[in-house]
């Protein structure tokens, strides 16, 4: 199902209000979060709402889709310092109740393994967040990840590289590997949101519309998916037929 609205603050009231009813309904979800500039005015609905109408997060649970190998948890272009300083710190979850994949593990396999055998251990995700990259990878899962995959590390393509790059004061201190959520981790999500914005995410949109289930296209695999929301602006949905438009509400 598409939702196309016409600005990114309509886009970020709608998906925290998808939020904000999922918590509603379960206190003790399970959710799976994501980072990226589009999440930025999510949280901050999400946020903005809290203090008009608190809401009980002490009991949910999340799981974050990926962080960036070699970058410890206080830098400021690493995954977990953007969801301290974008929601959790304004949130009371219990710590132990956030997790992040550990970007400075020295064994990685135990901790790939781990981490999604403790999203299935508690039952899987209620609700899993995406944004989706240019080359229309979901996670750090680039073009041609096994759809079957796991929590594991890639290295990242060289267009995240130059997308993400622009964080960083060098592009040389990019992270070339990240560990991410696997695609299957992110399938079996009771509930899907896809949300992408602005007119870098036009072109794959339109791609993602046109294409078949194909590994070559990430975010390709979300059509599988039997409870998925796209959720675009008018920019991202520019190149969308007319058809998927006025099918979108
Ligand atoms: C990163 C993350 C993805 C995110 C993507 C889009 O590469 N690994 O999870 O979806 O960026 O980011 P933005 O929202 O900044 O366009």
């Amino acid at each position: 199902m598409y939702k196309i609205f016409d600005t990114v603050d309509d886009v970020s009231h709608y998906t925290a209000q998808r939020l904000i009813a999922k918590i509603t309904a379960k206190p003790t979800a399970i959710l799976g979060l994501a980072t990226g500039s589009t999440m930025k005015p999510v949280y901050a609905k999400l946020l903005e709402h809290m203090q008009q109408t608190p809401l009980n997060v002490s009991q949910l649970t999340t799981f974050n889709l990926d962080e960036y190998m070699g970058l410890a948890p206080q830098h400021p272009q690493s995954y977990n310092y953007f969801m301290y300083e974008h929601l959790f710190n304004q949130l009371n979850i219990p710590a132990q109740q956030i997790h992040l994949p550990d970007g400075l593990t020295s064994d990685i396999e135990a901790v790939c393994s781990a981490y999604s055998n403790a999203i299935q251990a508690l039952g899987g995700l209620d609700l899993q967040l995406l944004g989706i990259g240019t080359n229309g990878h979901i996670g750090f899962n680039e073009p041609n990840t096994c759809f079957s995959s796991r929590t594991h590390v890639v290295e990242l393509s060289e267009q995240t590289r130059i997308d993400n790059g622009r964080f960083f004061t060098e592009q040389s201190e990019m992270p070339t590997h990240a560990i991410t959520m696997g695609i299957l981790d992110i399938l079996e999500a009771n509930e899907i949101i896809l949300v992408a914005t602005g007119h870098n995410k036009t072109d794959i949109m339109a791609q993602l519309f046109d294409s078949e289930i194909d590994e070559a296209l990430p975010a390709s695999a979300l059509k599988k998916h039997k409870n998925l929301t796209i959720v675009l602006d008018r920019e991202a949905a520019a190149l969308l037929p007319e058809q998927a438009l006025k099918n979108a509400i």
